[in-house]
């Protein structure tokens, strides 16, 4: 995989626009990509890891520097016992299989979401692919895993609280980056554009408080057929979106 990033393609007229700095994208649609292609949702959803090598290297060559990806929400644990497993057991050969691919093309890759929830199996996984990776800066991988945004919000109302407890933070110290900084986001950027593919128009949780400004891309698109041309696409819209952030132009 030899990737060259659109915005080192010299342009024949003028400068490229701005590409969003991160991108988040709630995969959905393995589902029914599975029921129309007549085959079991399992099928289904290794097609999707395909897709997901297809969102990183359209990522990569329109110089996003953080994607970040919803692989299984907080939620998700509900859903039918053989369907967990095999989601987990998808999850774990991505990061025994692909890991090497992502360090030799740059990628750091961070997970965020409640890990007290995932087996130690997974956590060594997890931890080995974050510590192989954390030097690269070519661009940075979330995977969202066992991640509620509720439950992120809630946990770090409950760390701030604490922190005043002891006394070691005023309540009048708190401020919007009191609460980014115990967010399992800290350090990563809002995201700009956000993506969700299957046609449903809804967060499920995911960013309520890191998407205040983010732009929306609701695409019809099935989540296995997501390519590389789609995420430039994407990337494309959100470029003719006039972002305000509230202010009058
Ligand atoms: C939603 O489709 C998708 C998921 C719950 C799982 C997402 C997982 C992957 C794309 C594969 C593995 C990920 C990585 C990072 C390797 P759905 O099952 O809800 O589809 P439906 O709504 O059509 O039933």
């Amino acid at each position: 995989m030899v990737l060259q990033a659109v915005a080192d393609i010299p342009a024949e007229t003028g400068q490229a626009p701005t590409p969003p700095k991160h991108v988040a994208i709630i995969m959905d649609g393995n589902g029914r990509w599975a029921a129309r292609s007549g085959v079991s949702r399992s099928r289904g959803h290794r097609k999707g890891a395909d897709a997901v090598k297809e969102a990183i290297e359209g990522a990569i060559i329109n110089n996003v520097q953080y994607l970040t990806l919803y692989a299984f929400s907080s939620e998700n644990w509900n859903r039918p016992e053989d369907e967990v497993t095999d989601l987990m057991g998808l999850l774990k050969m991505y990061l025994k299989k692909e890991i090497r691919t992502l360090n030799k093309e740059g990628v750091c890759l961070k997970v965020i979401g409640c890990r007290d929830t995932l087996s130690p199996d997974i956590l060594k996984l997890i931890d080995k692919a974050e510590a192989l990776t954390k030097s690269n800066t070519r661009i940075t991988l979330v995977i969202a895993l066992s991640y509620g945004s509720r439950d992120e919000i809630t946990l770090a109302v409950k760390e701030i609280a604490s922190k005043v407890g002891l006394g070691t933070l005023k309540p009048n110290d708190i401020s919007e980056k009191t609460i980014e900084e115990h967010l399992f986001t800290s350090k990563i950027p809002d995201p700009d554009l956000l993506i969700r593919t299957s046609g449903e128009q809804r967060l499920s949780n995911f960013l309520l408080w890191q998407s205040a400004y983010t732009e929306f891309l609701f695409l019809p698109v099935l989540w296995p057929d997501f390519t590389q041309q789609t995420f430039t696409d994407a990337v494309l819209e959100f470029q003719s979106r006039d972002r305000r952030y509230g202010a009058r132009p």
